[in-house]
C-alpha cells in the first residue's frame, strides 16, 4: 500500500498521527493530548503552582464578570469553546444570571467527558441555566453555531487560541465570526509575554505533570494504535522560541531506536535525540492581539488584565 490509499482509509486521528510521525522533524498535534487520561492530566496542570495562566484568568473574571457581561450586551446565550469542565466559566454565567433571568449555556469541545462533567455542575450549581452541549470539532462548529438564535456571547478562555499558528488562529477566528451577527462578541482569554523563566517553569513543572501530559500521547498511541512505544526512552522538553513568540513542547528520544505502530502497518525511526514537536504555546504582546482581531473581522472593544499584566481578556465585537 502507497502512503495515500493508507491515508484514505483512516480517520483524522489516524491520518494525524501517521503524517505527524512521518514528517521531518516529526510531530503531532496538540488535539492528541486530551483522552480521558490526558483531560484529567491538563486538569493537574492548572492545579499546579508554576501554571499561573488559569489562577491567573479567573482572577480576572472574579474582579470584572459582571463589567465583561454588560460589555457584551447581556447576551441571551454563552458558548464556550473549548469549555473542558466548565470551571472558570461558573463566574461568567453567574454574572450573566444578574442581568436576566434565563439564559443558555452552550458548551463546545471534542472531549465528550469534559461536556458531562460541565454540563453536571452547571445544573447543579445554576438550574436556571439551560444547557446545551456540543461535541464539535473546530472545523465543524461554526455552521452549527450559526443556528443558535438570540444575542451570543462566545467565550474561547485559557488561552486555547495559543496553540495555534497565527494564520490558523486568525483563520479560525474568521469562521467563527462568519458564523455571529454584527453585534455579537467573543470575548478571547490570551496568555501574554512574561519573563521567560516564569514560561519554561510553568511548561515544565517540578512534580513532572506536563512531562506525564506530554508523555501520556505516546502511551495513547500504543492503546489506540497498537504501538509499542517505550515512554522510559523518550524525555519530556519545554523550550522557548523567541523568534516565534512561544513556548513548544518536544518529547525527545534519548536513544536511537525503532517505534512500531501496528495499526498503522508502519514502524518509525528516531535517532539518538531527535524529537516529536507536540505543541506551540503563543504569548501575545498587545499589538498580536489587534493583529488577530483585525485579521478576523472584530474590532476590539475592551480588554482587562491582571496586576502584572500576564494574562489579558479582550471583548472582541463582530
Ligand atoms: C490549554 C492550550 C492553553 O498551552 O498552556 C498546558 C495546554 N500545555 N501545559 C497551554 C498546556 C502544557 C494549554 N492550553
Amino acid at each position: 500500500m502507497n502512503v495515500n490509499s493508507v491515508a484514505l482509509a483512516l480517520d483524522d486521528n489516524a491520518r494525524e498521527v501517521f503524517h505527524g510521525l512521518t514528517s521531518l522533524p516529526k510531530r503531532l498535534s496538540p488535539r492528541l493530548f486530551y483522552d480521558a487520561a490526558g483531560s484529567a492530566l491538563f486538569e493537574q496542570i492548572t492545579e499546579q503552582p508554576e501554571y499561573y495562566l488559569t489562577s491567573t484568568e479567573q482572577s480576572i473574571f472574579e474582579r470584572y464578570a459582571p463589567e465583561m457581561i454588560r460589555a457584551a450586551g447581556e447576551a441571551s446565550t454563552i458558548i464556550e469553546l473549548g469549555a473542558g469542565t466548565a470551571r472558570k466559566t461558573m463566574l461568567l454565567l453567574r454574572a450573566a444570571l444578574g442581568f436576566r433571568r434565563t439564559l443558555t449555556f452552550v458548551p463546545v469541545d471534542v472531549s465528550r467527558f469534559a461536556l458531562e462533567v460541565a454540563q453536571h455542575r452547571v445544573r447543579s450549581e445554576l438550574p436556571q441555566v439551560a444547557v446545551h452541549p456540543l461535541v464539535l470539532d473546530y472545523d465543524r462548529q461554526s455552521s452549527t453555531l450559526a443556528q443558535l438564535s438570540g444575542r451570543k456571547l462566545v467565550l474561547y478562555m485559557g488561552s486555547s487560541i495559543g496553540n495555534f499558528e497565527p494564520m490558523a488562529a486568525s483563520a479560525l477566528l474568521r469562521r467563527l465570526r462568519s458564523s455571529l451577527a454584527r453585534g455579537d462578541s467573543l470575548l478571547l482569554g490570551t496568555d501574554m509575554r512574561k519573563p521567560v523563566d516564569v514560561l519554561l517553569r510553568a511548561y515544565d513543572d517540578a512534580a513532572g505533570i506536563t512531562a506525564q501530559f506530554n508523555l501520556n500521547v505516546l502511551a495513547r498511541i500504543n492503546r489506540e494504535f497498537d504501538a509499542d512505544f517505550d515512554l522510559s526512552r523518550f524525555v519530556h522538553c519545554a523550550i522557548w522560541n523567541e523568534r516565534e513568540s512561544r513556548i513548544e513542547m518536544h518529547l525527545k528520544s534519548i536513544t536511537d531506536q525503532h517505534v512500531n505502530i501496528n495499526a498503522l502497518e508502519t514502524s518509525i525511526h528516531f535517532a539518538s535525540g531527535e524529537t516529536i514537536h507536540t505543541e506551540n504555546s503563543y504569548k501575545f504582546s498587545p499589538w498580536m492581539i489587534e493583529s488577530l482581531a483585525g485579521n478576523s473581522g472584530f474590532r476590539i472593544e475592551q480588554r482587562w488584565s491582571d496586576e502584572r499584566n500576564w494574562f489579558t481578556v479582550a471583548l472582541l465585537r463582530a
